[in-house]
């Protein structure tokens, strides 16, 4: 398995929780979550621990959930309330419970040890509460890909001329040298294409007429989100580095997560300092999304398929590949290293060894 179980994983938006029973699957594990009557999402194990049909198959009764099969019921919390024909509840009846956080519209699922989930481990970036800003929630893109290479796309600056000429790259980027900084908890890859045309991006909304210096930043944040942040401004500014607030600036987050090893979906919403409180300019940037990931979407999806066919090799690295290297290396420690977690503390040694 490649997942990192001890993470917050993004389920969806707020709004796509309600009254219904939503089954989704999370890191292979099948999950139903229901929103309780004081406005709580719960997030439970899908599957009935008698015969094991899914409990989203079943009937929700105020804040419990019904078997569909021989009605044992499950609170919120997953504990069993009811079995019919029986006035005696087994200990062993109860499904796992899935610690839910709710932030910017955004619902996180807590896959891991319960007791480790904490909140200030969610993802969360300042601009999401500040003035000055438009949140907009996007779609989810559903690949048929593992999801780490759906990551890595997301701190590879060097394929967006290739992939996305006609809206996030154009060929002006096409040997720009591309930064990569591992030293903090986020993998950055950044690249700044001087006095350039605009990209299509910007081009509609940017209002900008004549050459532009553009910068993109691409944040991955373990394990799997990207926070890509892409800005413009006009040439003439010459703007230094650290002046690069004043462009247009908008920021793409992609929050990726594993549904199985060969599926994933990325839910993907944006934050602006432009056009604020204008619902057609989202309705715009989203339609010029939509057609830079599809172009992901085929990308990824194609070398899904090719890596499931015999190699007779190894796949190469070049010089771009830095960021994603480091970001598969972290993600293999931090696997590693909860493997090694569940086995406990090391037993004292039994054997002497004499050479
Ligand atoms: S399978 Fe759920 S009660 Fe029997
Ligand atoms: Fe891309």
């Amino acid at each position: 398995m490649s997942f990192v179980r001890n993470a917050w994983y993004v389920a969806g938006w707020s709004t796509d929780f309600g009254d219904d029973l939503v089954p989704l699957t999370l890191l292979a594990q099948n999950i139903v979550v229901f929103r309780c009557s004081d406005g709580q999402l719960a997030a439970l194990e899908d599957r009935c621990p008698h015969r094991l049909l899914p409990l989203s198959k079943g009937k929700r009764i105020g804040d419990t959930i019904q078997c569909g099969y021989h009605g044992m019921t499950f609170d919120a919390g997953g504990q069993c309330v009811r079995v019919p024909g029986q006035s005696n509840l087994p200990t062993s009846a109860y499904v796992d419970s899935f610690p839910v956080l709710e932030r910017h519209g955004i619902v996180f699922i807590w896959m891991g040890d319960a007791e480790k989930a904490d909140t200030a481990l969610a993802f969360d970036m300042p601009e999401l509460s500040e003035d000055g800003w438009h949140l907009h929630h996007g779609d989810k893109l559903h690949i048929k890909a593992n999801y780490l290479n759906v990551a890595e796309n997301l701190v590879d600056p060097a394929h967006v001329s290739f992939v996305h000429p006609t809206t996030l790259g154009n060929a002006a980027s096409e040997n720009v040298p591309v930064h990569v900084k591992t030293a903090d908890e986020a993998i950055v890859a950044w690249r700044w294409i001087r006095d350039a045309e605009p990209i299509g991006f910007f081009k509609q909304f940017g209002g900008f007429d004549g050459n532009v210096d553009r910068w993109h930043y691409y944040y991955l944040h373990l394990p799997s989100t990207a926070v890509i942040d892409f800005r413009s401004a006009d040439a003439a500014l010459e703007l230094p580095e650290e002046e690069r607030n004043k462009g247009v600036r908008i920021f793409a987050l992609h929050f990726v997560t594993p549904v199985t090893e060969d599926y994933t979906i990325d839910h993907w919403m944006h934050l602006r300092n432009t056009a604020l409180g204008d619902d057609a300019a989202s309705e715009q940037m989203d339609a010029m999304f939509r057609v830079a990931f599809a172009e992901d979407k085929s990308i990824l999806e194609a070398i899904h398929e090719e890596e499931q066919r015999p190699q007779k090799r190894k796949p190469i690295r070049i010089a771009i590949d830095k960021g994603p290297n480091v970001y598969r290396k972290r993600i293999r420690d931090r696997i590693e290293a909860e493997a090694t977690d569940d086995l406990g503390e090391p037993v004292s040694p039994v054997f002497v060894q004499h050479d």
